[in-house]
């Protein structure tokens, strides 16, 4: 057999890896993933992603466009192709059928349930290499997936609009515009990325948000509302996205009251912790990523117990001088403490900081 150059390789990879891009929320349970079918020379002849569940995988996507027929031809995947039925018949299979004589895998299945595609390919004649500089690559893109499969949580961003002096708002009990419209369309681009999005009673009654994504195409995440007293303003146009509310509230009144808007309201035990509605959203509810759009309180909940993966934050150059802050004392401690810089950008007159927890 000839060789792949590295730089056909190389190629193939980085494309693979941008079409896992393209796969959305929808995916889910599956991973994101990325497949090219090409020819010795570095010729494409096939490509696909992961459709929506239930659709075909990365492998099947690329194959059907081909027939499933790929005699001789090589193909670059993301991921480990699955070994296993779901709701479609595994990959490797598929794979194998189709003719394909060797396959560049960037990174090793985790999912026990999908495990071993490669190790099957290789004993039905497949030449199969991993090429590990990718997977770090291919971890970072389904971040999300991964804490699923590693913790059973999701994972959580915070996001964040400052002033330049870390306030969130100018004044108490008032919304305040922060930043401009670049950042404004990046934020619906980060709901379109999440499977969920969550707020504190407080922004509910205050901002009134959508939460929707409308700045972008992309699917809608599932809106989640934090309230203990069920002190909601009930004209909300948020109450009537069948939001999940988590509560500790047991007043039927309100509760019959939301429930036939269609919300579905958790009432927690009184001293539940944010971990507890983490542990239900991921389980009871399949969400493998929320995106926490605060308010400060909402905010300082999750951070003090250390259930944020990441803060994305848009800093305006706007100095407000006053107003309620982004964090408390305690808070910026603990942030300072257990966050670092990942990257750092303009958008337009804003700056994007995105800092991680650090491991
Ligand atoms: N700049 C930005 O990015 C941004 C984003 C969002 C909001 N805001 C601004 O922030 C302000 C509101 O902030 P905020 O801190 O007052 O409101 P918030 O965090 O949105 O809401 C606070 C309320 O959320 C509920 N809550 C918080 N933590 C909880 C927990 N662990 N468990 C259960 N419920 C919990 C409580 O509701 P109960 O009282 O019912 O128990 C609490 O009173 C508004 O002015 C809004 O415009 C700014």
């Amino acid at each position: 057999m000839t060789e792949i150059n590295n730089e056909i390789l190389q190629k193939m990879m980085e494309r693979a890896l941008w079409l896992s891009t393209l796969s959305t929320t929808k995916t889910y349970p599956n991973p994101k993933v990325g497949a090219v079918i090409f020819d010795d020379s570095g010729k494409i002849v096939s490509e696909g992603f992961t459709q929506e569940y239930g659709g075909d995988h990365a492998e099947a996507s690329a194959l059907r466009k081909t027939g499933f027929a790929a005699n001789g031809l090589n193909m670059a995947v993301t991921l480990e192709p699955c070994n296993h039925f779901g709701k479609t018949p595994p990959c490797s299979e598929a794979v194998l059928k189709a003719g394909i004589k060797r396959v560049f895998i960037a990174k090793r299945e985790e999912n026990p349930k999908a495990q071993n595609g490669a190790a099957f390919l290789t004993e039905h004649g497949v030449e199969v290499r991993f090429c590990e500089e990718f997977a770090g690559k291919t971890e970072e893109i389904n971040r999300f997936f991964f804490k699923g499969i590693r913790e059973n949580l999701p994972w959580i961003t915070v996001k964040t609009a400052t002033s330049a002096d870390g306030f969130i708002t100018k004044k108490i009990g008032e919304k305040t515009l922060i930043t401009g419209d670049p950042a404004q369309i990046y934020v619906h681009g980060l709901r379109s990325s999440h499977m969920a999005i969550a707020v504190g009673a407080g922004t509910v009654n205050i901002d009134d948000p959508l939460l929707t994504v409308r700045r972008i195409q992309g699917f809608d995440p599932q809106p989640v509302i934090f309230s203990k007293t069920l002190n909601l303003d009930i004209n909300s146009k948020i109450l009537k996205r069948d939001p999940i509310i988590f509560t500790v509230s047991g007043e039927q009144e309100k509760l019959e009251t939301l429930g036939e808007l269609g919300c579905k309201v958790e009432v927690m035990e009184k001293d539940f912790r944010i971990i507890d509605t983490l542990r239900l959203l991921f389980g009871k509810y399949r969400i493998n990523s929320l995106l926490v759009e605060g308010g400060a309180k909402l905010i300082g909940s999750f951070l003090s117990e250390g259930t944020v993966d990441e803060f994305q934050i848009l800093r305006s150059k706007a100095v407000f001088g006053g107003g309620v802050a982004l964090f408390d004392t305690i808070g910026l401690e603990i942030f300072k403490r257990n966050y670092e810089l990942k990257e750092k950008r303009e958008l337009d007159c804003d700056l994007l900081e995105i800092l991680r927890k650090i491991k």
